[in-house]
């Protein structure tokens, strides 16, 4: 079987990261959707709604998985038995970092990272930037799911 990780915080998802998930569908038979635990980093979201959201936005598509991590992505990669990484390049300021973790991965366990170019349309998208967003009460409905447009909402301040 064909196995990707599409890694991330995603908090929240945005719909920048759900295209980078629905792409990578088509082509792997199974798409896992890791998401980091990290205790050094609160974020706006617990990871259980983090994995609530992100089912909820990919229930239509069977062969994605939703799953969270801790600890290094390879280590992940490799229980779950999928030897390669999606990443979404939303421009060239991401691809130096970006390549650097590719690199690195491919050293520590010989896990394969492609690179999908993000679509156009979401090129500026950024979870941080969504956040701030509506944390001031501007409209980020086109920008992220419903779902998670809502949550957004209840979190303003009143
Ligand atoms: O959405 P983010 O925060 O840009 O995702 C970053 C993520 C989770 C992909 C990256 O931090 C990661 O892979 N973390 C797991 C720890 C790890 O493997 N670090 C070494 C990377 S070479």
């Amino acid at each position: 079987m064909r196995r990707a990780v599409t890694p991330g915080s995603f908090d929240p998802v945005t719909k920048g990261h759900l295209d980078i998930i629905v792409r990578s569908s088509r082509l792997f038979d199974e798409v896992i959707v890791a998401v980091l635990v990290n205790q050094a980093k609160a974020g706006m979201f617990s990871v259980e709604e983090r994995l609530d959201m992100l089912r909820e936005v990919t229930a239509e598509y069977p062969n994605v998985r939703i799953e969270s991590f801790q600890g290094l992505l390879v280590d992940f990669c490799r229980t779950q038995g999928a030897g390669v990484v999606v990443k979404g390049i939303r421009a060239v300021s991401d691809f130096d970092y970006e390549l650097q973790m590719a690199q690195m991965n491919i050293g520590l366990a010989g896990i394969e990272t492609l690179f999908m170019p993000t679509n156009p349309l979401y090129s500026f998208i950024a979870s941080s930037l969504v956040k701030e967003v509506s944390k001031w009460g501007g409209d980020v409905s086109a920008h992220v799911p419903d779902v998670v447009a809502r949550r957004l909402a209840a979190r303003r301040p009143q």
